[in-house]
């Protein structure tokens, strides 16, 4: 996809600017990073992030919470669900990742991220303290029961093409820095998870 006859952006140049990453995390009083969930639909991405987002926020932090389907209505609202269609949602989701991290934000995205080369992919565009990747791993079998949002009969019925672990692949992480059991664990213990984290790697009190 692009938008220029001669190719990519050419003679632009890196402008630094006045006010560093780290000036904002030491006037945050925090470290910025990417929480990066990953899951089926319906695993508890967006619920468990909201929630650690919420807590931290309550503590004086400043967080943001990216979300797939809220992402979609705004900025990737011309992409579907294709293979290269989600490569794009995942790439354009880590350099606004990035850039919420140089804003000294403590961010959470939640996206299915289905392909283990996109996750590669962020993982690259940020620092190796700025990425932590979360696999919030539910089994098929209970997220489409929860069905939230009644996705997983749509796609049963092939009312929905291209359905993540009905139509479409989900490679599950392999070395995910923290997984969170949401068939087994609460919302509130897999964010104390998130939290417990956070300590281990002194990034909270
Ligand atoms: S991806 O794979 O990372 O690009 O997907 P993401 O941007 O996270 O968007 C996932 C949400 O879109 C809704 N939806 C679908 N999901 C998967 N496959 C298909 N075909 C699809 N169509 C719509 C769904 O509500 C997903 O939200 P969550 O919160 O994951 O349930």
């Amino acid at each position: 996809m692009s938008f220029s006859t001669e190719g990519p952006s050419q003679n632009i140049v890196w402008h630094e600017q006045m006010i560093t990453k780290e000036n904002k995390r030491l006037a945050n009083n925090h470290h910025s990073v990417v929480f990066y969930f990953t899951g089926l639909s319906g695993s508890g991405k967006s619920t468990i992030a909201n929630l650690a987002a919420k807590q931290l926020f309550e503590q004086g932090a400043q967080t943001y919470v990216l979300d797939g389907d809220n992402v979609r209505h705004g900025l990737n609202k011309d992409l579907g669900f294709t293979e290269e269609a989600r490569q794009e949602n995942i790439r354009r989701i880590g350099e606004v990742a990035k850039l919420f991290v140089d804003s000294g934000q403590i961010v959470f995205t939640a996206f299915i991220s289905p392909y283990e080369s996109d996750r590669a992919m962020v993982r690259q565009l940020l620092e190796a303290d700025e990425f932590v990747e979360v696999y919030v791993a539910c089994p098929l079998t209970v997220c489409e029961e929860r069905d939230p949002k009644g996705l997983y009969r749509k796609a049963r019925s092939g009312e929905i093409a291209n359905f993540t672990g009905i139509s479409a692949p989900y490679e599950a992480p392999t070395a995910p820095d923290v997984i969170l059991q949401t068939d087994v664990y609460t919302t509130e213990q897999c964010v104390q998870q998130i939290f417990d984290y956070m300590k281990q790697r002194n990034w909270m009190k």
